[in-house]
């Protein structure tokens, strides 16, 4: 179904555990197919964008079993890809392609990356300049560093590399070719990003150093092959979370969820937009999981600037929406980095909000929105991007009328069964608590 029809939703008093992190699947197979045997990956999210991962080391010549429809079987081949036949097809994942960029640098062979006309229109620069630097030959063929990416790998040379954008693609794909460099590779990021490539390493037994936010690695190691568990995506509970927060006398408990503190900033944002918030770390293991407990309040508006935006990159949008609904300005600054996502989420956001009568203006790197005026249901569009249509979809619980999202198919790339979860959630008889574990696609 591509178009969404949503109401406004009696108040949550519900649990629900989402699928498996995005970033951190990615990376497992990824780390998987560099180590030395078979890796048992558990809790996988098996996501189009993660899928696109499975088969670009599939086409590098790693075996991979889907034992079922959240485990895969990574064969590991000891950091011996061989050439794939034909291009290799990122979809619509950015991370799929400066990560693969990365790792296909230190190959002895040629191959291209390509992806969807919005991957094609994503910057590539920022992993062209340290790759080259450490010695690859990549060619982009789109205009002004966009893919499609043809990278003549090769031996790479370590080197220290002081990023100028807080990404955790970049650090990692300059850290993942630093596996194939001989020596000791570093990236220094102007503020912490997502620290997932790190954790893992160091889980896979492959020693990363970190001081302060510098990170090293030392090549020519191959990861240890190893049982690996992903837990649920924060990014995909903040939906819930912002559609628990906004309503008072909600209630919503979310399990198994990753507490890694490099993506905790949406708790942080909205406990101090006033929703009371309880986290429970159950299980440090290579990432720390949990249970989130969340109650609803009147929100007030807040800032969300500086170091903090690349904790919370990817819940901007929802956090927008959060702003809308509470009372008071909420000021989103230094987040131009959201101009170049899956659309150009700053301008997606701000009309969007104005389409349903909320008071936002959009400045170069952010956006003000005065909340607290009623939202009123509006039809509105994805523009392809995920998290565009399920943070409007949220919105849309509170609206009054119908809310209609289009082109919602672009939600499978990050949260297939999203829509499953939300009927459940509307359909709730007021007074009764349910369990909601998002069910995953069965085709
Ligand atoms: C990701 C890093 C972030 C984030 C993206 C996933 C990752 O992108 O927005 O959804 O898995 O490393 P940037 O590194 O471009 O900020």
């Amino acid at each position: 179904m591509s178009d969404w029809k949503i109401r406004r939703a009696p108040t949550i008093q519900t649990e629900l555990e989402v699928p498996g992190d995005k970033s951190i699947s990615h990376r497992s197979v990824m780390l998987a197919a560099m180590s030395n045997g078979p890796c048992v990956i558990k809790g996988f999210l098996p996501s189009e964008d993660c899928l696109s991962t499975v088969s670009a080391m599939r086409a590098l010549g790693v075996k991979i079993e889907q034992a079922d429809e959240t485990t895969l079987i990574v064969h590991g081949v000891r950091r011996a890809f061989t050439k794939p036949k034909g291009d290799i097809d990122c979809g619509n994942s950015g991370t799929t392609m400066r990560l693969m960029a990365g790792i296909l640098a230190g190959q002895p062979f040629r191959s291209r990356l390509v992806g969807d006309a919005s991957l094609s229109k994503r910057p590539m620069k920022r992993v062209i300049e340290p790759l080259t630097r450490m010695g690859a030959k990549i060619t982009a063929e789109g205009k002004d560093g966009r893919p499609p990416l043809v990278i003549e790998g090769g031996k790479l040379k370590p080197i220290q590399y002081v990023s100028p954008v807080a990404s955790a693609q970049v650090k990692s794909a300059v850290l993942l070719a630093g596996m194939f460099a001989k020596g000791k590779t570093s990236v220094t990021e102007p503020t912490q990003s997502r620290d997932h490539t790190e954790r893992m390493l160091e889980y896979f037994l492959v020693r990363p150093q970190k001081q302060g936010l510098t990170v090293s690695v030392f090549g020519e190691q191959t990861p240890e092959s190893r049982e690996f568990m992903v837990p649920g995506d924060i990014s995909s509970a903040a939906f819930w979370l912002v559609a628990a927060a906004a309503q008072p006398h909600s209630r919503l408990l979310v399990k198994n969820v990753g507490l890694n503190d490099t993506r905790t900033g949406v708790l942080a944002v909205l406990i101090r937009m006033g929703a009371a918030i309880r986290e429970v770390i159950e299980n440090p293991q290579a990432e720390p999981v949990g249970v989130i407990d969340i109650q609803g309040a009147r929100l007030r508006g807040t800032e969300i600037r500086g170091a903090e935006i690349a904790n919370v990159i990817d819940e901007i949008p929802i956090l927008a929406v959060a702003a809308a609904l509470a009372h008071g300005k909420t000021i989103i600054a230094d987040a131009n980095e959201l101009r170049v996502k899956e659309t150009d989420r700053l301008a997606a956001i701000a009309m969007n909000l104005r389409a349903m009568g909320a008071q936002v203006a959009e400045t170069e790197d952010g956006l003000e929105i005065i909340g607290g005026t009623p939202l009123k249901g509006a039809r509105l569009d994805s523009f392809g991007d995920h998290r565009i249509a399920m943070a409007f979809a949220i919105a849309g619980l509170f609206a009054e009328g119908e809310t209609t999202i289009t082109g919602t198919a672009c939600v499978n790339t990050s949260y297939p069964g999203f829509y499953d979860t939300l009927e459940k959630i509307i359909r709730q008889p007021p007074g009764e608590q349910t369990h909601v574990v998002t069910s995953l696609p069965t085709h």
